[in-house]
């Protein structure tokens, strides 16, 4: 099964904080980053002063920790531990251990020079059945995450759902529950009561196409359900949870800004044929159109719409005035991107460029170029960010595949921005090597290599470059 992603950013000024007390001071900076800023070389592609250069991770994927402190399991911890799930049976128990490394991280984040990290909040850490009273242990991990970022000049962007449904909600019908948008939106009203002092940028769901894929269509993710009726029905209900928790974010006059991140993927006609451009014009409705109409334009396509089968429970679903509340004005947008598709006449998809160990993932950086300037040409000048891209590789730490991927689409990025896209920040996936969700930890995204045993941390020969990138605020080809 291919994936595909889309992806958002926000830049905004790091808000001064004071340290919390258990929170050890940041280290001296060393290395080049401490150095006087290094120029770029002729031919570099600079970048608009402020861009939030950054790096992306989620809460499953590296925090471990999992029954601690009175966090409540996810739909992941049920998954992972059900046997033939997960590549090896690998789980996000440990993960990358980040939750007690979280100091060690910050260093290390400080050291690359980021301006801006993105992250997830494990709902169940803080809510453990998923409503009702906040768990203080938990909620205090990212007072210390946050404080840690804000000491240290990176700015915080917090994801409030990247797939880690609590089980308690999950074994009351979860996403496919009308009830659970409106359990998310009190969720993030909660983190945004909790937080939104520090906190300034917001991200409502993490690719809620996958979810609907992946975790209800081929059953590959959690929850693990192959139902393509509900699949739509849950992700009707995630957009409508996206529509609440911008709502809720509007009323409780915190300052920031609030936005989805979305995974898109610009899709080409296999061929000349007016029937591949007809069946491109049919997958792009369910890949980007489906998800952008509804959460810029406050409606879901009409041809989406109308291909939905009578008596589709998507259809029943979706109540007069639900697209308007998903279309609650966003502040910004997350693209992730990752990969192209090419449809053909019949409707199949081909691979045109070579792919990596993510065999889904087929590298075109003009892919790149091509979502940021659509997005802009169809839904106007909302600020984008990219909350991810990135690729996995097999090489250990002298990752020089993943130096040129991330170049490349850099390169990319820098031309959109040339082309009057309002390109504010772009996060690599990933800080860390983590939990590579089915894949466990096969699959290598980190610019830090995480030791599969000891979880010590190691920079990656794509860290330092992308320290010199950030350095020099710009990328030399
Ligand atoms: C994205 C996910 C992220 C990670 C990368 C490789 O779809 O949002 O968690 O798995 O892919």
């Amino acid at each position: 099964m291919r994936r595909r992603h889309v992806l958002t950013l926000a830049a905004v000024g790091a808000v001064a904080a004071g340290c919390r007390p258990d929170d050890p001071p940041p280290r001296a900076e060393s290395g080049p980053a401490a150095s006087p800023a290094p120029t770029l070389g002729p031919g570099g592609l600079a970048f608009p002063q402020g861009f939030a250069w950054g790096a992306s991770t989620s809460a499953y994927q590296v925090e471990g920790a999992a029954a601690e402190d009175g966090r409540g399991p996810s739909v992941w911890d049920t998954f992972s531990h059900q046997a033939g799930r997960t590549r090896g049976g690998d789980t996000g128990d440990v993960a990358a251990d980040h939750y007690h490394r979280v100091y060690e991280d910050l260093d290390l984040m400080k050291d690359l020079g980021l301006r801006s990290y993105r992250f997830s909040i494990s709902w169940s850490r803080v809510l453990p059945d998923g409503r009702g009273a906040l768990n203080a242990k938990g909620l205090d991990f990212y007072h210390r995450l946050v404080d840690g970022l804000l000491a240290r000049g990176i700015t915080p962007v917090a994801t409030l759902f990247h797939w880690d449904t609590p089980q308690a909600l999950q074994d009351k019908g979860g996403w496919e529950q009308r009830d659970c948008a409106q359990w998310f939106a009190d969720y993030a009203q909660q983190m945004f009561y909790s937080l939104g002092d520090k906190v300034a940028t917001w991200l409502t769901l993490n690719e809620p196409k996958t979810v609907v894929l992946l975790g209800y269509t081929t059953g590959v993710h959690a929850p693990g359900k192959r139902d393509r009726r509900a699949a739509d029905v849950a992700g009707h209900h995630l957009l409508l949870g996206h529509g609440l928790a911008v709502r809720a974010f509007r009323g409780t006059n915190r300052k920031g800004r609030i936005g989805a991140a979305l995974n898109l993927s610009p899709v080409y006609p296999a061929d000349n044929s007016a029937a591949a451009a007809r069946q491109a014009k049919i997958v792009d409705g369910e890949e980007n159109r489906r998800w952008l109409d509804p959460v810029l334009l406050g409606r879901y396509p009409e041809d989406w719409l109308a291909a939905q089968p009578a008596g589709a429970p998507v259809r029943a679903a979706i109540r007069d005035g639900d697209a308007a509340l998903i279309g609650e004005r966003s502040d910004l947008l997350g693209v992730q991107y990752y990969n192209p598709i090419h449809v053909t006449a019949q409707g199949g998809r081909v691979v045109k460029h070579p792919t990596t160990q993510a065999s889904w993932l087929e590298v075109y950086p003009d892919g790149l170029y091509d979502i940021l300037t659509r997005v802009k040409r169809d839904y106007g000048d909302i600020p984008l960010t990219v909350t991810e891209n990135g690729m996995p590789t097999t090489n250990d730490v002298q990752d020089d595949d993943r130096i040129a991927f991330l170049r490349d689409h850099l390169a990319a990025a820098h031309r959109a921005i040339g082309a009057g896209v309002r390109l504010e920040g772009f996060h690599v996936w990933s800080l860390l090597d983590n939990f590579e969700w089915a894949e466990g930890y096969s699959q290598r995204w980190g610019l830090i290599r995480v030791d599969p045993q000891t979880r010590d941390r190691r920079r990656k020969a794509s860290a330092e470059w992308y320290r010199g990138v950030i350095a020099r605020n710009g990328v030399q080809p």
